[in-house]
């Protein structure tokens, strides 16, 4: 069941009116009050920090003793100089600081709380790179409600999802967080997830605020390395990077974060261009930025601010309304609207815009939150069982040499690997409010189907200390089969993660070759937040399932693909490199002047075209990419008009057929390739998928229609429209595959 959509970027004339008369009534102190967000904890000095965290670490001590409330935030948000505050999520706690705010606070402004959601709250799904792979966007609606009603519970009213940035690069490790590489598919996952969150039925009549994030280009950080510079043209940020957040706002999404990186020289959170020009000037979008947390304080190491004091001017001047966790806003803003560097004028502005959130999410009628509504809305059967089926989808079947997967029952098994019993690492990146004891294991998963498999690590996940040989060996001996749990570890994607060598880490390529050199049958599970560049291990398994992080049914939806209780279904939404020296490798590349398809010029009596002397240039599995138990045959290609006008739609259609021997889902896919522009374009587009179930033996009738609009771009002199001439139409079961047609718009 579920609401209509919130949209919190529509003007609403009685919403309007009523920050008006606010807006009246408050002084220039407490203006800027609303206009800061800090957490209401004081974190512990570094050298208790690093206690606490190992006995986080250990389970020794919950995550709540991060927190220790700061000594004066009672007072700060009785005094106003406060208007949301993020990462908490106890209701008793919460509803105490809101009851400061309405009734001691001189206006009675209500806090709005914002918190990190970003894959589930308590019921934690796959990671949003997974969930990205089931190219199911109705499944992502759905578990993105779970965890906003979830959220809701706890006092929440904002949730900082979804990431949409668009990443080529695995070495980042933020594209655990966002959808992947694909701007089609990224904005379908971002109007998915604000869909969710935004149409939640939410205990007690709450409302609940999505926040795209980050504004912009973040996942074209330069090799990966987290924060790092971007280079990004007018015509990439155009392309690339603006459309999942356009679609996000198309939702409904009345916020926005801004991001930590610099776009070619102007950092995110102070760009005029990005902040006012597209957002303000060409969409008119009358949302809410939020900075990232510390983005305006970072303009000083950025070396476009000299203190913090610069840094707070160049932001609220480009556009970013309020301050998380700077302590920018709040000592300085006031100071640079008296002297005059800041007209109080764009402060209003900003205030404006938190106001119409604050009233849009209905939190001046209902500021409270019923305090009894947490325990009976987390974790609910309905909801584990969505986690289940997201994390069954989301799981890509890469390799399956002589059809060894799906096991019988019967055969005996060893289960080998540092991550089969692992039981925190299931939930991935990101969880905030996740708990380990929630979560299934691996070993678990497959004791659901066969008793006395036998089990050993075989080593640590990172550690460099050797594999224990005898231990393996002796699991093995009587096995028929082995399932080798292997890959990265929860934290080793997500912020901060990335890693110049996305392979497997510490010993487990060892334990992998003692593992294969027994001959046993190998069944390789891998997990992560990335696809992980591990050559060697794909040559040396028969099957290899991705399983991510698939959350708290990871152990059992891993099991269930195993032994064929589900048909594997995902699709890769990353191109998987080789090697990472391909990096950034991803199907929508331009064809150059030489193409590797072509001849190349002749030189020194070889063609020279664009390639690598030492690897290919396919990445290892390409975007799209995902097995299946049985076979699916296309045919009959049929574009409906070969010449459409520019008005037109164009209508194609292929026959897919399931030719195994297994019921299975197929994610079928459109892409289109605009022959000549009158700017170079990709060799290919996504345009368009569907998932279809068939039955042994049964054949559907895949249709697609595309109005020609969607096949606009940024021409030579930046005018976004459709240039006439000549296209090719794929329908298929990958990017590197398919059936082709063309047709022409004139
Ligand atoms: C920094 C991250 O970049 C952002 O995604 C997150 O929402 C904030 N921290 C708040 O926790």
């Amino acid at each position: 069941m579920s609401n209509p959509i919130n949209q919190y970027n529509q003007l609403d004339p009685a919403i309007e009116a009523r920050v008006e008369a606010l807006l009246q009534q408050m002084t220039l102190a407490e203006k800027v009050g609303q206009l800061v967000q800090i957490t209401p904890s004081t974190m512990p000095d570094p050298d208790q920090l690093t206690e606490l965290l190992a006995k986080i670490g250990s389970g020794e001590v919950s995550m709540d003793a991060l927190f220790q409330p700061r000594p004066d935030l009672a007072e700060l948000i009785r005094s106003g100089s406060i208007g949301s505050l993020l990462n908490l999520a106890n209701p008793e706690q919460i509803n105490q600081f809101q009851c400061i705010a309405v009734e001691e606070s001189r206006l009675g402004i209500p806090l709005i709380v914002g918190s990190d959601v970003i894959h589930g709250f308590r019921t934690i799904f796959p990671i949003p790179l997974a969930e990205a792979c089931t190219w199911n966007p109705d499944l992502l609606e759905q578990a993105s409600r779970v965890a906003a009603t979830e959220a809701a519970a706890a006092g929440i009213d904002w949730i900082f999802a979804p990431m949409v940035d668009n990443s080529r690069d695995p070495r980042w490790g933020r594209v655990a967080e966002g959808s992947g590489e694909d701007v089609f598919l990224g904005g379908a996952m971002a109007q998915a997830r604000v869909r969710g969150f935004q149409t939640a039925v939410l205990p007690g009549g709450r409302n609940i605020a999505a926040c795209p994030k980050h504004y912009v280009g973040y996942g074209a950080s330069e090799a990966g390395r987290d924060y790092n510079s971007t280079e990004l043209t007018e015509r990439t940020l155009r392309e690339l990077h603006f459309p999942p957040f356009a679609a996000a706002f198309a939702a409904g999404a009345g916020s926005v974060m801004s991001a930590f990186n610099d776009i070619s020289g102007v950092p995110a959170s102070a760009n005029p261009f990005t902040l006012k020009t597209v957002l303000r000037e060409e969409w008119q979008w009358p949302g809410v930025v939020l900075s990232d947390f510390g983005a305006i304080a970072e303009l000083v190491p950025h070396g476009v601010a000299a203190d913090l004091k610069a840094a707070a001017r160049l932001a609220i001047l480009a556009g970013v309304d309020m301050d998380m966790m700077n302590d920018a806003y709040a000592p300085h803003l006031a100071e640079l609207v008296a002297e005059g560097s800041v007209p109080e004028a764009v402060v209003d502005e900003s205030v404006r815009r938190v106001l119409r959130l604050k009233l849009g999410l209905g939190l001046f009628e209902r500021p409270f939150t019923d305090e009894t509504l947490l325990d009976q809305t987390i974790l609910s059967d309905e909801a584990r069982q969505l986690a289940l089926e997201v994390a069954q989808q989301s799981i890509v079947l890469l390799k399956n040499e002589g059809d060894l997967l799906p096991l019988p029952t019967s055969q005996r098994l060893a289960v080998i690997g540092p991550l089969a019993a692992a039981r925190r690492d299931m939930l991935g990146m990101w969880t905030l409010f996740g708990k380990e004891e929630d979560a299934e294991t691996v070993l678990e998963g497959i004791a659901r189907y066969v008793a006395d498999a036998t089990y050993a690590a075989g080593c640590s996940l990172t550690g460099q200390e050797g594999v224990e040989e005898t231990a393996v060996l002796a699991a093995i001996d009587q096995a028929d089969v082995v399932v080798l749990v292997v890959g990265e570890g929860a934290n080793m994607s997500g912020e901060a993660r990335s890693r110049a060598r996305p392979g497997l880490p510490g010993q487990q390529q060892a334990l992998a070759d003692l593992v294969a050199q027994t001959g046993k049958p190998l069944i390789v599970v891998l997990m992560g937040g990335r696809p992980l560049i591990v050559p060697r291990l794909l040559e040396q398994a028969d099957a290899v399932v991705m399983a991510w992080h698939g959350g708290i049914c990871a152990g059992r939806a891993v099991a269930d693909i195993v032994f064929g209780t589900v048909n594997p279904s995902g699709k890769l939404t990353m191109s998987w490199p080789r090697h990472e020296g391909q990096i950034p490798v991803y199907y929508s590349h331009k064809s150059t002047g030489r193409p590797m398809t072509g001849e190349g010029v002749p030189q020194f009596g070889e063609p020279f075209k664009s390639r690598y002397i030492d690897l290919p240039n396919e990445p290892q599995f390409p975007f799209g990419f995902g097995r299946s138990y049985t076979t699916f045959e296309y045919a009959d290609l049929v574009v409906e008009t070969a010449v459409l006008p520019i008005n037109g739609t164009l209508a194609v259609s292929a026959t897919v057929r399931n030719s195994g021997t297994r019921a299975g889902s197929e994610v079928v896919q459109l892409y289109i390739r605009d022959l000549v522009g009158s700017v170079t374009r990709p060799v290919k587009e996504l345009k368009g998928f569907q998932r279809i179930t068939l039955q042994p033996g049964e054949a559907q009738q895949v249709r697609f229609e595309l109005p020609v609009a969607q096949l606009a771009f940024w021409d030579a002199h930046m005018q976004y429209r459709v240039e006439p001439g000549e296209f090719q139409v794929w329908i298929g079961s990958d990017s590197a595959s398919g059936l082709v047609g063309s047709f022409a718009v004139v």
